[in-house]
């Protein structure tokens, strides 16, 4: 009865569409969709990880900069569900309590972005969590696989928040020929400009398992960031992002000079760049108004962290409704791109 039960829902799900992208991402994860939401700072908290793994995917609660209540409050607001938490590595490793705090929950996964993950990976793996690494070039992709990393996120440019230089058009082939030859066990998920269907499908011919999408799920009815920066994001165009460190000077996070971050270009960035000197003999001072002007939702004089997917961003709705859609219209792109084969 159980495989006649079984057989009957495959077919179901087959003839809805939703059964197909079946990766080593959602065999690894145990999941239903190749698709991960970002760790990122500030915005995915537990409520928005828990909705994105009850919409069939994988959430990541950010633990970003480290905040030891946030994490605590994030990670039990998630519950039982299967989640994982991100750190931004180089500031995590300044408190690696934090990162233990963040395995007691027993979270299924742990992301590390943004320096050596090799440190932390012993404890995580110990844990019993998969280490998943984002990488933004070959060096940091060798650290990665040198850590043990179950799986590799390849980040392009394009992407919102801290990144590099590499596109991932060319990134993620790059990396997945790289870790083909040198650890055929790891996976590879695309990250960057990624934000529908035609960016899971093209991520998958790319040879990637999988995507994480940040941008998009940032502008979802689930995440914490301010309802007026999610509005803003429904109205910019990829057109309307730049890389640049002004955010930084003006938080006064203290980056490695490789990583610069994607944001929305607005009246505080076109001020101070190309004035990093004179931005921070004036900074601090500045920085409680700033910190202020970001809890207030102001738009035009704080990083609004999005990227180049903004020009795909048309509503803010549930996590799950961007899920759906994305595999519907994936699943779509790849029916039709095989049918090409059988014509003429
Ligand atoms: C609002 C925002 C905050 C982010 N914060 C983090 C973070 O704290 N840690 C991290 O690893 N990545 C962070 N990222 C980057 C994501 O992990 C991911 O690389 C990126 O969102 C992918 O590109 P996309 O925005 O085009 O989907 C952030 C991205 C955004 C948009």
């Amino acid at each position: 009865v159980a495989a006649l039960l079984d057989c009957f829902m495959r077919l179901n799900n087959n003839f809805q569409g939703l059964y197909m992208l079946k990766t080593r991402l959602t065999e690894l994860l145990n999941i239903q969709h190749p698709i991960i939401s970002a760790p990122m700072d500030l915005a995915s908290g537990g409520r928005l990880a828990a909705a994105v793994t009850n919409g069939g995917a994988f959430g990541l609660v950010g633990g970003g900069y480290g905040n030891s209540d946030w994490l605590r409050t994030e990670m039990r607001a998630a519950g039982n569900t299967r989640i994982g938490c991100g750190f931004i590595t180089w500031a995590m490793a300044g408190n690696t309590a934090l990162l233990t705090q963040a395995l007691a929950h027993k979270p299924v996964a742990i992301m590390l972005s943004f320096g050596d993950p090799r440190p932390h990976a012993a404890e995580i793996k110990a844990a019993g969590a998969l280490l998943i690494c984002q990488i933004q070039d070959r060096k940091t992709a060798r650290e990665a696989i040198d850590a043990g990393a179950d799986v590799l996120v390849a980040q392009g440019t394009e992407a919102g928040g801290h990144g590099q230089r590499r596109a991932t058009l060319t990134l993620v082939p790059e990396i997945c020929d790289m870790v083909a030859k040198e650890a055929p066990g790891t996976l590879v998920v695309a990250a960057g400009g990624i934000a529908d269907g035609r960016g899971l499908a093209a991520a998958l011919a790319l040879g990637a398992d999988g995507v994480l999408m940040g941008s998009r799920f940032w502008a979802t009815v689930e995440s914490q960031a301010h309802e007026d920066h999610k509005r803003k994001a429904v109205a910019l165009s990829g057109d309307d992002t730049v890389r640049q460190t002004v955010t930084d000077i003006a938080r006064g996070y203290d980056w490695p000079v490789e990583y610069t971050s994607r944001v929305y270009n607005n009246a505080l960035i076109r001020r101070w760049s190309g004035k990093a000197e004179d931005q921070r003999k004036t900074a601090e001072a500045a920085r409680k108004g700033y910190f202020q002007a970001f809890a207030d939702g102001n738009t035009e004089e704080v990083g609004v962290i999005v990227g180049e997917a903004a020009g795909m961003i048309h509503d803010i709705v549930p996590a799950a409704a961007i899920i759906e859609r994305t595999i519907a219209e994936a699943e779509e792109i790849i029916a039709r791109l095989g049918s090409l084969r059988f014509q003429g």
